[in-house]
């Protein structure tokens, strides 16, 4: 499996120059790249047309959550911001999902723009069973939650969603192979779990059905980056 068509490397920084530099040197081996609050807030849509003008595709991670008007008049800016992806939480509910689709369509149909993919965040990879049940109050599984709100977004219309690793087969047993299945918390050996609790080395979350691998501080965080991304490249040669 070629890691350059999988890989969505994690723009993690709050400096739009850094993140220029970052794209210059990895660019050659990754296709996709992710731009999240932080450098969003640091950079704004300049940082989002800089690295989409170097043929860069972008999956902007802002994780909408709001009342259904709030989030289908951001997916209209998204969409013309010409992002590849963009993320909305799935337990915004239903309605909120479905006019979310409806307007990308309606919008990029309207203007002749390239359509993104509206991908549904179901649990964040930072929670784990003990804080779901005790903090977050729910007595079933993460895994039957994934599941359900996966479902309602695939319902929906969306295009995918964001789940662990753990959650990755059953999400494409259940939903179809050509719903996407973006996965963070992708820990490579070399890397601490950090704040992420349900992680997966990069190797495994793909034999598990992910169909990108979303890395930030493995690669970011080593020593030296452009290694880091060989390394994970011939971890997942046989996948
Ligand atoms: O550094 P690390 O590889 O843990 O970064 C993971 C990236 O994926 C972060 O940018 C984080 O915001 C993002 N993400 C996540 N869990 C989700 C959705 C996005 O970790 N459910």
């Amino acid at each position: 499996m070629q890691l350059k068509d999988k890989l969505i490397l994690a723009l993690d920084m709050p400096d739009p120059s850094k993140a220029i530099e970052t794209v210059d040197m990895l660019g050659e081996w990754v296709n996709v790249f992710k731009i999240g609050f932080e450098l969003f807030l640091a950079g704004g849509p300049d940082i989002v047309k800089k690295i989409g003008d170097k043929g860069k595709k972008i999956f902007l991670d802002l994780k909408f959550h709001d009342i259904p008007n709030t989030v289908l008049r951001s997916a209209e800016l998204a969409s013309r911001m010409g992002v590849y992806m963009f993320n909305v939480h799935t337990s915004g509910g239903s309605e909120m999902m479905k006019r979310c689709q409806e307007r990308v369509v309606e919008v990029c149909l309207k203007e002749n723009l390239d359509r993104p993919k509206v991908i549904g965040v179901t649990v964040l990879t930072s929670i784990s069973q003990d804080q779901f049940k005790g903090e977050l109050g729910f007595s079933h599984t993460i895994k039957t939650h994934a599941k359900q709100l996966a479902s309602l977004a695939k319902q929906c219309n969306l295009d995918g969603v964001v789940a662990s690793g753990h959650e990755a087969s059953m999400i494409k047993r259940h939903c179809g192979d050509d719903f996407i299945v973006v996965t963070p918390g992708i820990r490579p050996s070399w890397s601490p779990p950090d704040d992420q609790q349900r992680t997966m080395t990069p190797k495994d979350a793909l034999k598990n059905g992910a169909d990108y691998i979303v890395v930030g501080r493995g690669i970011l965080g080593h020593d030296d980056p452009l290694n880091a991304v060989e390394l994970i490249s011939l971890e997942v040669m046989s996948v």
